[in-house]
């Protein structure tokens, strides 16, 4: 693993965020969220002027519930779609209130992450935590993120070590693979998206509800059914958003920002399996 630029990430983080909680034309926006660890984060922006943070997050689907990630927690909604149950009673394309231990923070906007919509350059701080991992076609998300964000405005991403989750067994993604996802535009081409989930269900991990073989279904049709459905990894399935689609590590996040021409201004690794980096646009 390439060595990290461990600097005081905390402080790269306020430095970060106290541009955005100063002016009042610089609002944050968080896709995928909330996240809970970040309450401190949450409470600086509340104390700053509340209303300074948005939020984007996909509506979710049961039909395809294939890592249960719903019962294992791995899907946080707040506020008034909450109540609805995982974005139950919201819909694609609705604006709700974003609030966060009962501080109304900013909008909660239920999109696809990759497909903002927000003018460009509206942002002055974007975070995404345990999200990118998400998108078959991350660098489309990236370019999205950097439309959005205002030139000298920051990225923060957290991505999830490798080392200490189910894909640990896996290979990092590396760049040639992210700009073949990009040119298919689609995502995944159909055969790499099945032999992810092989990949996965050889590990062990689709082990609850994947390839599972319905009442007289052999484990041939069960397989072919999958393999159908799979589809070719397009943004638009919703199951998509349930896996890890591609493995990061800091040696390919300095390249990803090199390449948007960021300049990388902390990173680092916090237990248990966060891999947390900031980087400024340039402007
Ligand atoms: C593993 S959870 C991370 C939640 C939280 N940010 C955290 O760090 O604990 C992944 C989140 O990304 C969201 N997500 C996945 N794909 C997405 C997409 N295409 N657009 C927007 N959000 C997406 C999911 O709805 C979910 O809330």
């Amino acid at each position: 693993m390439t060595e990290m630029i461990e600097v005081q990430f905390g402080e790269a983080l306020q430095e970060a965020l106290s541009g955005v909680l100063s002016s009042p034309s610089h609002r944050a926006l968080e896709i995928g969220g909330p996240t809970t660890y970040f309450d401190e984060l949450y409470k600086w922006i509340d104390q700053a002027k509340g209303g300074n943070i948005d939020n984007v997050v996909r509506p979710l689907v049961d039909e395809y519930e294939i890592e249960n990630f719903q019962r294992r927690g791995g899907v946080m909604v707040e506020g008034a779609c909450a109540e609805g149950g995982e974005g139950g009673e919201c819909e694609e394309g609705g604006m709700y209130p974003y609030e966060i231990n009962g501080a109304l923070l900013g909008k909660q906007y239920f999109a696809h992450g990759a497909d903002l919509p927000f003018e460009d350059e509206s942002y002055g701080f974007i975070m995404a935590s345990h999200n990118l991992e998400h998108y078959p076609n991350p660098l489309k998300a990236l370019l999205e993120w950097d439309r959005v964000l205002k030139p000298g405005g920051y990225m923060f991403l957290n991505l999830p070590d490798p080392r200490y989750t189910f894909d640990r067994r896996r290979e990092v993604s590396d760049m040639s693979q992210l700009l073949k996802c990009y040119n298919a535009e689609a995502g995944l081409s159909k055969e790499d998206a099945f032999q992810y989930l092989v990949e996965r269900k050889i590990q062990g991990i689709l082990s609850i509800t994947a390839f599972e073989q319905t009442k007289g279904e052999t484990e041939k049709e069960a397989e072919e059914r999958w393999r159908a459905m799979v589809g070719n990894g397009r943004e638009d399935d919703s199951w998509v958003d349930k896996f890890h689609w591609h493995v990061f590590d800091p040696g390919l996040m300095e390249e990803i920002f090199k390449c948007l021409g960021y300049e990388v201004v902390g990173m680092a690794g916090v237990a248990p399996f966060h891999m947390m980096s900031i980087a400024k646009k340039n402007g």
